[in-house]
């Protein structure tokens, strides 16, 4: 039998995604392509809404996890706001019916036009890394005759247990501003005619699977909220961030619950009166998503035995960067004896591996797999490697499917390059 998640089903030997038959709409939509379920997102916000009942809280999705606009067109109807990264991100929120006011803006290169962009439209709040950014982000407002509501993102130092390339807050990382730094900038807040300065933001990193690091960082955020209090600070919003942790290896991966989570905040954050808000990515839409592929042939090696997929590390980037584990498991379950692959794609480079030694059902050129939890980070990190087209990105809901993204025309993938026929000199 094929270990499913909540949205999955098998009847006869086929698999079903929220009521989708695999099988048949595989044989509609070439492969490689992202299928996601809607019920699956609906359930995940609704249970972390409802474990935050009572709490003046927003979630605002973290849109590099998926910006795709049909996925931001849900999470915008389910009362769900965003954090953005980048002026891409802002319009295509806007685009999706995201109201401004939802919207708050995280990262540590924000450019002078994108700040000046986002104060145009009015969103919620800046998340600001550094005193350079505060200082430009006091000028712009100053000259659009705006006030800016700014949280300070806090570098708590805390170990988040997870991969080195998405951890972020630790001392070293690039992110977030000691609380030293933050108290000189709470301390000097007069001087910001424009810019409001009474939030408090952390986000330690991502794929975090136990509490502790949350606790702790929350903690150290608390304690700082209470010294900023007592000296006259008021703190009106403290921004969680995201992290949360889902289950990529089934028996493995044990990922903490939305009420356990949330606990944590509420305990921690014992006291505050304020808003809350919460930038989960992953948490809502990687265990929704699934990504269809076939096998294009099996490959006897010298001195292993290699499956070769229709879809390649520009699909999912995900393991050749992170050697991150994802279950793949064929889209039958008709018994067949077990045996070990390299399971990788066409791209020509060795880092183009799903999985190495994975032992898996005996499979053949033309069969079905589904490679799985990839609807965080899958078709948004995707690129044109190897001139491969963007798959295609399919919405199911319950027993229903909808083309959220066609495949991308070659016209597409070569639009905006040319010959060298114009030359000039600076
Ligand atoms: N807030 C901020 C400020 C962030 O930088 C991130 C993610 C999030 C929220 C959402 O984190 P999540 O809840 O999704 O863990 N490409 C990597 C993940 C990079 C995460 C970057 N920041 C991966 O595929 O694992």
């Amino acid at each position: 039998m094929i270990k499913t998640n909540d949205a999955t089903s098998e009847q006869a030997d086929h698999l079903f995604f929220d009521g989708v038959d695999l099988q048949l709409l595989a044989q509609r939509i070439p492969t490689p392509f992202h299928a996601y379920s809607t019920t699956a997102i609906r359930q995940r916000i609704g249970g972390l809404q409802a474990a935050m009942s009572g709490l003046d809280a927003t979630i605002c999705y973290a849109v590099k996890a998926n910006p795709n606009l049909a996925i931001l067109q849900l999470m915008a109807n389910a009362g769900v706001g965003a954090d953005i990264v980048s002026v891409g991100e802002l319009r295509r929120s806007l685009h999706a019916g995201m109201p401004p006011e939802r919207i708050v803006f995280s990262g540590v290169g924000k450019s002078a036009d994108e700040i000046a962009g986002a104060l145009t439209v009015g969103i919620h709040r800046f998340n600001v890394e550094s005193h350079d950014e505060l200082l430009t982000l006091q000028q712009l407002a100053r000259t659009q005759g705006v006030t800016a509501r700014a949280a300070v993102r806090i570098n708590p130092d805390v170990d988040a247990h997870t991969h080195a390339k998405i951890s972020t807050g630790k001392s070293e990382n690039k992110f977030g501003v000691s609380i030293d730094e933050a108290r000189q900038w709470f301390a000097e807040r007069s001087l910001l005619s424009h810019v409001q300065l009474d939030g408090l933001h952390v986000h330690i990193g991502s794929q975090i699977l136990t509490l502790e690091p949350f606790r702790l960082a929350l903690q150290r955020v608390a304690a700082f909220r209470h010294e900023l209090e007592q000296a006259g600070h008021p703190v009106n919003s403290i921004d969680v961030g995201g992290g949360l942790g889902v289950c990529y290896r089934a028996g493995e991966d044990h990922p903490v619950a939305a009420a356990d989570y949330v606990a944590v905040i509420r305990e921690a954050l014992a006291g505050y009166h304020g808003r809350l808000l919460l930038e989960p990515g992953r948490y809502l839409v990687a265990e929704a998503g699934v990504l269809l592929t076939r096998v294009i042939r099996v490959k006897p090696g010298i001195e292993r035995q290699f499956l070769v997929l229709d879809a390649a590390m520009n699909d999912l980037q995900r393991p050749s960067l992170y050697d991150a584990w994802h279950d793949i498991v064929p889209v039958s379950d008709e018994p067949r004896p077990l045996t070990t692959y390299d399971i990788v794609g066409p791209v020509c480079e060795t880092g183009d591996t799903f999985a190495r030694n994975r032992a898996m059902p005996e499979c053949m050129a033309g069969d079905l797999l589904l490679i799985k939890a990839t609807g965080a980070y899958g078709a948004s990190m995707a690129s044109t490697y190897n001139s491969r087209p963007l798959a295609p990105e399919v919405l199911l809901n319950q027993g229903r499917y909808a083309v959220v993204r066609r495949r991308q025309h070659f016209e597409e993938m070569i639009a905006g390059e040319q010959p060298a026929r114009h030359w000039e000199t600076t």
